[in-house]
This record gives C-alpha cells, structure tokens and sequence, in this order.
C-alpha cells in the first residue's frame, strides 16, 4: 500500500530479514541498506560509496548477492533477506569467517561484511574454482586494505574444503 504522509510517499512492506518476518512502512525512496540499519540495527551492512561500485551493501536477496543501497527497501517485499548477522557462524559462512581471521583477510573490516556474502555466495555453488576465478568473482567487492591476496586465500581455502578440485 502507498501513503502520503508529510511530503513523503511511504510503502508497506513485509520481508523475511534473517529467518524473521518484518513488516514496516517504509519511505518510498529508502534504499534497502538504510532499511537494514537505520530500522532494523542490522548495522553489520555497511555503506561506503552508496552508488554501486564498493560492494560494502552486499547483503542476499533470495539467496543472490545484491547492492543494498541500490535496492530500494519497497523492491525488497516478499522476498529474503539475509545479512550477516543471520549468517554469522553457521556452516560454510563460518568458514569463511574463521578464514578470513586466520588468513589475516580481515583489517579494518570495513568491507568484510560484503566479502563473505560475496564468497559465501561462491561457495556455496560448490563449484572449484581457480585463484582468477575467485579473484573475479570477488571484483565487485573493494578493499582498501589487504591487498586482496589474503582475501582470495581464505575463499581459497573454504573452496578446497568444499569443491575439492
Ligand atoms: Fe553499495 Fe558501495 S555502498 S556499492
Ligand atoms: Fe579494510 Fe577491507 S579490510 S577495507
């Protein structure tokens, strides 16, 4: 349902954000990041550029990678949200976390969030992959602080254990 309200054109909507079903009007304009944590404290998305390029929204939408500040959080109704607070030490998410600790590809941190959604993403095809592959696949996520090698070596590592080439 639309509404005006005070200038603003609002949406209801209902999505299932991390296993939880959430209904909320929203404003019609409000990209789906702001959505996750300015309403819903799910502040581990992070927004760098907020224009599509740095891939520190990245959050899933019925199981795909998508941009949340590209995604308006009305486009987001009856479908799946997870982040990564849902995903957090289950499975082959927790892999790729203890990974990314263990293989020094966490610095900052300020793109890991996105990182392991990305790479959870690949992993979860199952599918070998070579270190270019992966390098890739993780090129619409930007890091200003590893260098990346350390990074393809933790999805490296998961990949091995997965999809054993
Ligand atoms: Fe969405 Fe940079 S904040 S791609
Ligand atoms: Fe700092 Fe990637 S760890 S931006």
């Amino acid at each position: 349902m639309s509404v005006a309200e005070s200038g603003h054109e609002f949406i209801d909507v209902e999505v299932i954000v991390n296993g939880r079903t959430v209904r909320s009007r929203v404003r019609a304009r409000q990209h789906l990041a702001d959505f996750l944590r300015q309403e819903l404290e799910l502040t581990g998305t992070h927004l760098g550029c907020e224009h599509g390029v740095c891939g520190a929204c990245t959050v899933l939408i019925d199981g795909r990678t998508a941009r949340g500040c590209l995604t308006l959080a009305a486009q987001a109704h009856g479908k799946r949200i997870e982040t990564v607070e849902g995903l957090s030490g289950q499975g082959a998410f927790a892999r790729l976390q203890d990974a990314f600790i263990g293989l020094n590809a966490a610095q900052c941190g300020f793109c890991t969030s996105g990182m392991l959604l990305t790479a959870y993403e690949l992993v979860s095809e199952k599918v070998p992959r070579t270190r270019n592959e992966i390098r890739d696949y993780l090129s619409g996520n930007m890091c200003r602080c590893t260098g990346y090698h350390a990074i393809i070596d933790a999805v490296a590592s998961v990949l091995a254990e997965v999809a054993p080439a």
